[in-house]
């Protein structure tokens, strides 16, 4: 295995940044992935077991049935680049479709997440090279090195991609291209458009599993930030945005009640929230579009039989 490299920024700065910041504006916000600490992680991996949590199964099972007509085009010898370091499952279904993949390279900003996703990886598939990247992929350019030779594969399941505003996708595609140069592929989960009723009970299960994700955030700032935040005093909301098709997750102020963190007083109104993150949903217009505009073209789209999820191959060919 070889070594990290140390991309990341400092996470306790940048957290006290965003959360005194997030705090101070009209409509509070706080970005979404301070909602991955240890706990956080965990919680969320819980939500993919989730019953009403349609999102993992349905990209699961779309994988299997069809990554290997996904990847037919894509040559031997591939370079896989995982932004995100998932769950080892989601990128094996791709490594076993791929002929003869030579090397893994998994970019994440969590330590643990990295060592966990390369070391299954690595015991797996022993001829493989497995690098394991400490960055922030959405924050700056990530400085890995890439092996020479070979097609590259850019892989970024989950539908992450719909926890990032329109301006963080075109960063993202943009910088993926750089990193994986001009004959390269990206291989994209992308949750798509549905009924509310589907949408709303998988961000607000029944067994409050999201909600514990979304109020964690408040335990975070609490322990890591010295905040005085009554965690007791929030409830968890999910709602449906048409317009902007999007779920949002915010917590909502159920009293009149004041607070402090790292000692900077705020107040906060009975309803008022906190929006802690967007979760997209998409239309194929819509990811053309967002293709297109990074210098990237749809090559293969696939959906399972609900149109619930699509899996599209990209290439800058
Ligand atoms: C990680 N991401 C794709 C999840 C989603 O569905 O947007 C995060 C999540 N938030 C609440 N439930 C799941």
């Amino acid at each position: 295995m070889n070594v990290v490299v140390k991309a990341g920024t400092e996470v306790p700065d940048a957290f006290l940044n965003d959360v005194l910041s997030g705090l101070s504006r009209p409509q509070k916000a706080i970005p979404p992935h301070w909602l991955y600490d240890q706990t956080g992680s965990e919680l969320f991996e819980q939500i993919t077991q989730l019953p009403e949590y349609y999102v993992t199964r349905v990209e699961v099972a779309l994988l299997e049935k069809t990554v290997a007509a996904l990847v037919s085009d894509i040559g031997r010898g591939a370079t896989v680049v995982e932004y995100g370091a998932g769950a080892a499952v989601k990128v094996s279904l791709l490594l076993d479709a791929l002929e003869k993949p030579s090397a893994y390279v998994a970019i994440d900003i969590s330590y643990g997440h990295l060592l966990e996703a390369v070391r299954g990886i690595a015991t797996d598939y022993p001829d493989l090279s497995v690098s394991p990247v400490e960055g922030d992929f959405l924050a700056g350019a990530v400085a890995a090195e890439l092996p020479d030779g070979g097609p590259r594969v850019g892989f970024f399941p989950g539908s992450t991609i719909g926890n990032l505003s329109d301006q963080q996708i075109h960063r993202f595609l943009t910088r993926a291209g750089s990193l994986l140069g001009h004959e390269s592929w990206l291989l994209l989960g992308a949750d798509l458009r549905k009924s509310s009723d589907i949408l709303i009970p998988a961000y607000d299960d029944s067994a409050d599993v999201t909600a514990r994700f979304n109020k964690n955030l408040i335990t975070r700032i609490n322990r890591e930030l010295s905040g005085t935040i009554n965690i007791d005093q929030f409830a968890h909301r999910a709602i449906w945005r048409d317009d902007l098709s999007r779920i949002e997750m915010h917590l909502e102020s159920l009293s009149d009640q004041e607070f402090s963190v790292a000692g900077q007083p705020y107040a906060m109104a009975r309803g008022e929230t906190i929006h802690t993150e967007n979760s997209r949903k998409f239309t194929r217009t819509a990811l053309q579009g967002l293709a297109d505009r990074a210098g990237w073209r749809i090559s293969k789209y696939v959906t399972d039989r609900q149109e619930y999820f699509a899996l599209l191959l990209l290439t800058r060919s």
